[in-house]
């Protein structure tokens, strides 16, 4: 028999005892979406093939072993909730409306149906929101899981997550979106980025979504708005995301060429989504009371926040040095830092923190010198190849879990 099933269901089953190919009843063809941002596209792609007795399978799916109650209406309540049309006491009249900690920290593998997050090893872009109006390059999103399993392993929820290299900002957005910390402070040194932080979190999303969805692109009119310099902030704004959206990965650092063909040949307008970017300034919007941003020097920020034990910092500062992927390229405006340094200060932090590096035998032993825990792990590039990055933090147990 030969079931064809999804990797992302395929990863919630329990672990199913696998046998030789002569010996197969089931072989199950484990499919996945991956993503290739080149062209914009999923591609169903088979993943794995696993072969398995009938009943040794059907045994493994059918039985569970029962596990906390509490959380389990806790999580179905959440879910409930975000769906927006049940509420926690028309499922369950007695069950509590809040739990402790010791409660929400019980291993909860038996609820693995309900939980998109936490097994995921090698992660499928498609199943996070894609929240941001950049298409930002080393952008994070396919770390998302990672970092909502990070953010939620601290006793209690963060008062603040800083992120010092905010960029297409979806960490931040996902933390303040998700109520993954109470505040959210993104900081960024580009001023053409911070122009649309700046425009949208100060109550102009309204007008920089009219400004996209009123444009129409062409060669031309691209290129004659690329060439205007006059406006303040918000056209400062506006022009950035057009260039974002055109330029070639992007690339918003000066040299970056246009994107060529585009999909489908569709050439500069293969990116230019006007109403998902507005729906997605628009959505922001609706949380901003909950971000600040501040334009700026990261790691100064750090220092200013250093004393915060109830703050978590997320970094993801840019690395071209190494012989890593990213060696000598220049993706931003400001692409050079001084890594040193930023350890220096991420090591007198009071509250967590989060890195992640190319997986660099020079950042590798930059971890080392601080005293700092390190983790590889696997990411998909663009050809869908796997290759890994260097998570960094003070103790990474709770990712290897
Ligand atoms: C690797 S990118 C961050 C990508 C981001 N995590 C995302 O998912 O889109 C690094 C960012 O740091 C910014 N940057 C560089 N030097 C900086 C500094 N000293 N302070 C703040 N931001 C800086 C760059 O402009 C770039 O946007």
């Amino acid at each position: 028999m030969a079931v064809a099933l999804d990797a992302r269901f395929y990863r919630t089953l329990p672990a199913l005892e696998e046998v030789d190919e002569v010996e197969v009843d089931i072989a199950w063809f484990v499919y996945d979406l991956v993503p290739n941002p080149v062209q914009n596209v999923n591609v169903l792609t088979l993943d794995k093939t696993v072969y398995t007795k009938f009943e040794a399978a059907l045994l493994a799916i059918t039985h569970f072993e029962a596990g906390n109650e509490a959380r389990f209406i806790q999580r179905i309540s959440t879910k409930a909730e975000k769906l927006g049309r049940l509420k926690m006491a028309t499922i369950f009249p007695n069950a509590p409306l809040t739990l402790t900690s010791d409660q929400i920290s019980e291993p909860a593998a038996q609820y693995s149906l309900f939980d998109d997050t936490l097994r995921e090893a090698i992660v499928n872009v498609a199943s996070v929101p894609q929240r941001s109006p950049f298409r930002y390059p080393g952008g994070k999103t396919w770390l998302i899981p990672r970092v909502r399993q990070w953010l939620r392993s601290f006793p209690r929820r963060p008062a603040h997550l800083v992120e010092p290299f905010t960029g297409g900002g979806i960490v931040s957005l996902t933390a303040a979106f998700e109520r993954l910390a109470d505040y959210v402070l993104m900081i960024e040194l580009d001023p053409q980025v911070a122009a649309v932080w700046r425009t949208i979190l100060n109550g102009e999303a309204a007008w920089l979504s009219d400004r996209i969805t009123g444009f129409d692109l062409t060669p031309e009119s691209a290129a004659a708005a690329l060439r205007n310099t006059s406006g303040g902030t918000r056209e400062i704004a506006f022009r950035t995301i057009l260039k974002n959206r055109i330029n070639r990965g992007g690339i918003l650092a000066p040299g970056a060429g246009l994107v060529k063909h585009g999909e489908n040949g569709k050439g500069l307008m293969s990116r230019w989504y006007p109403e998902t970017l507005k729906r997605r300034i628009l959505d922001i919007d609706t949380v901003r009371s909950r971000i600040t941003f501040c334009e700026g020097d990261g790691i100064a920020v750090m220092y200013g926040w250093a004393e915060r034990a109830d703050a978590a910092f997320f970094i993801d500062p840019p690395y071209t040095a190494g012989a890593g992927k990213k060696a000598g390229s220049r993706l931003y405006l400001h692409s050079a830092l001084d890594h040193e340094r930023l350890f220096a200060v991420a090591g007198t932090l009071a509250g967590d923190f989060l890195m992640t590096y190319d997986n660099d035998r020079d950042v590798e032993e930059l971890a080392r010198r601080h005293g700092f825990d390190t983790l590889p792990i696997p990411m998909k590039n663009t050809h869908h190849a796997e290759m890994t990055e260097l998570l960094i933090g003070r103790d990474l147990d709770w990712a290897r879990k």
